[in-house]
């Protein structure tokens, strides 16, 4: 049925057509429609009624909300893993001759999410996109609410992994790839949304050319990142996802980070799975993990990085000194700690304000917060210039201080603006002559008003009368009945009676007629000149997004270390010795999350010694409950968090570092997936066995 659609059915139909797979959310009015299939979708996953629009041939199904619950809708959207393009109303419906011009202004895809709404402010939201090429695989990752993008090459079999470390909200893969076997294995994990895109896109030619045009570069080698290869092509077609997307600057994707496997401590899905390092093994939930449970961080940005962290520990132990040193010293030092942590207390989310003015999607409220952040800055810098340890070092000469802008800022903006951009009130007075002229002018109305009505009062002889102000009519002078007749109705010529209320008439005069245009004007002038200098005002802080997510970068790390150390000390935790031996040495260790969740002194401590004089293999066995489990867990997270920089849970502990961390724990969730429990220990111990190596450490329960 393909009925002779109306002229609005025909504007939805050709915006429809431009992403057919999205849901095209049309505005109308005060609303937000969808229709025919889109609307059969969507109702039962956003609990809307399902309404029929008209009878006859344009019958369609319709579900809608009001606009002004948008967010809400759209969390609920990419949560449900699917993406929702954004129509708006281009001109003013009023005013609109025929049909009001529609657009789409921005598609929201569960990975490319920049609004403080939709995103968990703990939480990376990673797009990541997958290519093979020449049987190697290409990744790309990123996230688009810091700026953070990064790229690896892998062979087939690490990709699991990797997509398990990284956890991405949404993957790109070539269309014509969506039936190879990585592609199959990533759509049984059914986790992430996977979105389908043009072959075209992943091409090396093509990916680059996208990728040196977003970067502003015309090679990838300032970035240590050769310019051909697969990582590049997967880099690309993000790059052009997000281009086609985001429909506006992406001025914050500046850099490319490769990453390197080798870097990182080889953790598989089941061990990250089973050890619940970042989320919990049944809900996956972050609440609950080893993360949730250590995590001492005082801003979003530094729970982000730990999270990181946590996610993938390091393995050369100049990195894992590095960080350890930083710990140690704001153990030792108390006040340092606490006057840091109690700075990043009144700072915001530099890395997402950031980020999202270098998209150009600041609000006021963004930019009043970006100001109060770099007000913090100098009190942080000052502090790390007494700093000893090289990494605190490091982030002293590497935070900027942005003053200039930070001077701009405090300049231009009130100090709490409104959200609402077109309707005043934003810039400060003094920061721009003409405004402030404007300014008076409609404010001046008061009193020019009040020698009016005195006037008028003085006129008439009425000292009752008024000279009011609504919306609809304007400025008006109001006399009630009983006095326009006490007064013999005697009202002067020059009054135009404009409209009668229940015990008044209401006038107006030329005089005030006129003088009303002139401060309407003024008003409306000046809230199109607030609106003007907030742009151009974002525009110049646009400019240095790059540095300001820098800044947000070191306080990310600052934040980090300052968290860690704060739970070595309430938890009594000690520096780990780190060493090249394969040996492993515990004093009276404790598992960290029991540490924490019982009550001081309910876990008993116990030792262990692995490797070198006292033999590679530990064989436990103990009754039902007798703590067996959670003896081996608590040793290989023990050497996880060695190997992130943090102190550990134990009285002295010697660790050496690994390559790899292998644990088989448990597969009764595995079931489902029609494999008995045997059958999968079996798989997991073969694998466990060809990838083991010298340096792995291997905890079977
Ligand atoms: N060192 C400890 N101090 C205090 N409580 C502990 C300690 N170790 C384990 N527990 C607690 O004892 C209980 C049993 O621990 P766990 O599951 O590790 O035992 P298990 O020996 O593996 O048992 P099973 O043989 O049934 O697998 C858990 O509730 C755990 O929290
Ligand atoms: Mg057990």
């Amino acid at each position: 049925m393909n009925p002779p659609a109306t002229p609005m059915m025909q504007q939805y139909r050709e915006l429809k057509a431009r992403d057919p797979d999205a849901l095209l959310l049309f505005r109308m009015g005060d609303f937000y429609e969808m229709f025919g299939d889109d609307a059969e979708r969507a109702a039962p996953l956003l609990g809307l009624a399902l309404t029929s629009r008209d009878k006859g041939p344009e019958a369609s199904s319709m579900a809608g909300f009001p606009h002004h619950q948008l967010d809400a809708y759209l969390a609920k959207i990419v949560a449900a893993g699917l993406r929702a393009a954004v129509c708006e109303q281009m001109e003013d419906a009023r005013f609109a001759r025929g049909l009001v011009k529609r657009d789409i202004v921005r598609v929201v895809t569960p990975g490319t999410l920049t609004d403080d709404e939709l995103l968990d402010p703990k939480q990376a939201n990673y797009l990541a996109a997958v290519v093979e090429s020449a049987s190697k695989m290409g990744l790309a990752w990123v996230d688009l609410s810091t700026g953070q993008f990064a790229l690896a090459r892998l062979e087939r079999t690490e990709l699991a992994e990797e997509l398990a470390r990284i956890h991405p909200a949404e993957i790109l893969i070539s269309e014509i790839a969506l039936d190879s076997p990585w592609a199959r294995m990533i759509r049984s994990r059914g986790e992430t949304s996977i979105t389908p895109r043009p072959s075209w896109d992943f091409q090396p030619e093509q990916a680059l050319g996208v990728l040196f045009e977003l970067l502003r570069v015309t090679t990838l080698a300032g970035f240590g990142v050769e310019d051909r290869g697969p990582d590049v092509q997967a880099a690309g077609a993000l790059a052009a996802y997000l281009k086609e997307t985001q429909k506006s600057d992406l001025g914050h994707l500046r850099k490319l980070t490769p990453y390197r496997r080798a870097d990182v401590l080889g953790i598989d899905e089941t061990t990250r799975r089973g050890l619940e390092l970042t989320r919990t093994l049944r809900e996956g939930k972050r609440e609950g993990s080893l993360l949730a449970m250590i995590d001492q961080t005082a801003t979003p940005m530094g729970a982000r990085l730990l999270a990181e962290w946590v996610a993938a520990p390091l393995t050369s132990i100049d990195l894992i000194l590095e960080r350890q040193g930083a710990v140690a010293e704001l153990v030792a030092d108390a006040d340092a700690r606490q006057a840091f942590r109690s700075d990043f207390g009144q700072a915001y989310d530099l890395e997402r304000l950031a980020a999202r003015v270098g998209a150009g999607r600041a609000t006021p409220r963004d930019l009043a917060a970006l100001g109060r952040t770099l007000a913090i800055l100098p009190r942080v810098k000052a502090r790390l210039a007494a700093r000893h340890s090289n990494r605190l070092k490091q982030l002293e000469a590497a935070l900027e201080l942005c003053p200039e802008i930070r001077a701009e800022i405090e300049s231009a903006l009130v100090d709490d603006p409104p959200l609402a951009v077109k309707e005043g009130g934003l810039i400060r007075e003094g920061y721009h002559p003409e405004l402030d002229e404007l300014r008076d002018q409609a404010r001046g109305g008061k009193t020019w008003i009040a020698r009016f009505q005195a006037e008028q009062v003085r006129k008439t002889g009425i000292a009752s009368l008024k000279v009011a102000y609504n919306k609809v009519f304007g400025y008006y002078i109001e006399i009630t009945h009983a006095q326009a007749q006490a007064r013999g109705n005697a009202i002067p010529p020059d009054y135009i009676r404009k409209q009668t209320v229940k015990n008044a008439e209401r006038y107006i005069t030329p005089e005030l007629k006129e003088y009303e245009d002139k401060v309407l004007r003024a008003q409306e002038r000046s809230f199109e000149l607030e609106y003007e200098l907030f742009v151009s005002l974002r525009e110049r802080v646009s400019a240095e997004s790059p540095r300001l997510i820098q800044a947000g970068v070191v306080l990310a790390q600052l934040d980090a270390f300052a968290g860690l150390a704060e739970l070595a000390v309430r938890q009594g935790y000690c520096q780990p010795r780190i060493t090249a031996d394969p040996v492993l040495e515990i004093e009276a260790g404790r598992h960290p999350v029991l540490d924490i969740l019982l009550p001081s002194g309910g876990f008993v401590p116990n030792d262990l010694r692995l490797g070198q004089e006292y033999g590679d293999v530990l064989l436990i066995t103990g009754p039902n409950m007798a703590g067996k489990s959670t003896y081996i867990r608590q040793v290989a997270l023990i050497a996880a968090l060695a190997q992130i920089g943090s102190f550990v849970p134990a009285k002295r502990a010697r660790v050496g570092i690994v390559d790899r961390l292998f644990a088989r724990i448990g597969a009764a969730d595995d079931l489902g997936r029609g494999h008995s429990t045997f059958m999968v220990e079996m798989t997991e111990t073969a694998n466990i066995l060809h990838n083991a190596t010298k340096r792995s450490l291997v905890i079977l329960d």
